[in-house]
């Protein structure tokens, strides 16, 4: 069997045994800064650097915020850029909208995403966000097209992470059933430890085959890598 998806999270691999099954769909779900998009791309990166290809779909930040952000935060994109194709669809988006596409909308990811795995392979996906490809797709039932969208990512047979912004007080990882039909789900917080501060805290809340820590970890990232140890209690 293939070896699993290295998070590179220092520390959390080992809570996963190993990490993230090959060719599974897992939600990366937190409240708006918990770092979801950072980790996402983390996790591209130093999967690259081991020789995976990977492939970022930015629905909502431009390409050259995200590049600029993760630069400052220690990743170079340029050390992986042979590896890691980061697709720019904010304007895509725009476009579509203006032009009363929207119905195309879902049709031209899953293009983008096809092309990207027949010219060079595709190892590891990035979706940020699935709250906007939710927007976007009007065709159908917003349930029937994440269900379909669902089952195409799954006969892709790419590991993909989908990052779900959740809203402050739902307590969901994602709308619409995204937490069921997803493989596992990886949630990031920050957890007040105190009236002034907070601490960012990451846990497994399911992945499917593993037999997985349930526990929250306290996540730390320091010179674009991220790392977990153990959350104190207060
Ligand atoms: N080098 C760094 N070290 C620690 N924290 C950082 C660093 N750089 C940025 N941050 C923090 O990371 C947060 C944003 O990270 P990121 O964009 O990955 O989060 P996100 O969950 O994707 O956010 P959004 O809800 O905007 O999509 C910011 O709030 C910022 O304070
Ligand atoms: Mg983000």
């Amino acid at each position: 069997m293939e070896e699993p998806l290295k998070t590179h999270v220092e520390g959390f691999d080992d809570q996963l045994k190993g990490g993230i099954p090959r060719g599974h769909i897992v939600l990366l779900a937190g409240n708006p800064g918990t770092m979801k998009s950072s980790l996402g791309y983390s996790i591209l990166h130093y999967n690259a650097l081991q020789g995976l290809r990977g492939a970022y779909l930015s629905l909502e930040q431009p390409r050259s915020t995200l590049l600029a952000q993760m630069e400052r935060a220690g990743l170079r994109h340029g050390q992986v850029q042979e590896k890691v194709a980061v697709y720019d669809v904010t304007r895509t988006r725009l476009e579509t909208e203006d032009f009363g596409l929207k119905k195309s909308w879902t049709f031209i990811l899953r293009s983008l995403i096809e092309d990207a795995k027949r010219k060079t392979g595709l190892d590891v996906l990035v979706i940020d966000s699935i709250n906007v490809y939710e927007l976007m797709a009007v065709e159908k039932d917003v349930r029937v097209e994440l269900f379909e969208f669902f089952t195409w990512l799954k006969d892709l047979n790419v590991t993909t992470l989908i990052i779900s912004e959740m809203s402050m007080d739902s307590g969901e990882y994602g709308t619409h059933g995204l937490g069921f039909l997803a493989d596992g789900i990886l949630h990031l917080k920050n957890e007040p430890v105190d009236e002034i501060h907070s601490q960012r805290r990451i846990k497994c809340v399911k992945m499917r085959g593993v037999e997985h820590s349930t526990d929250y970890f306290s996540l730390l990232f320091r010179d674009g890598k991220f790392q977990v140890v153990k959350a104190l209690l207060k």
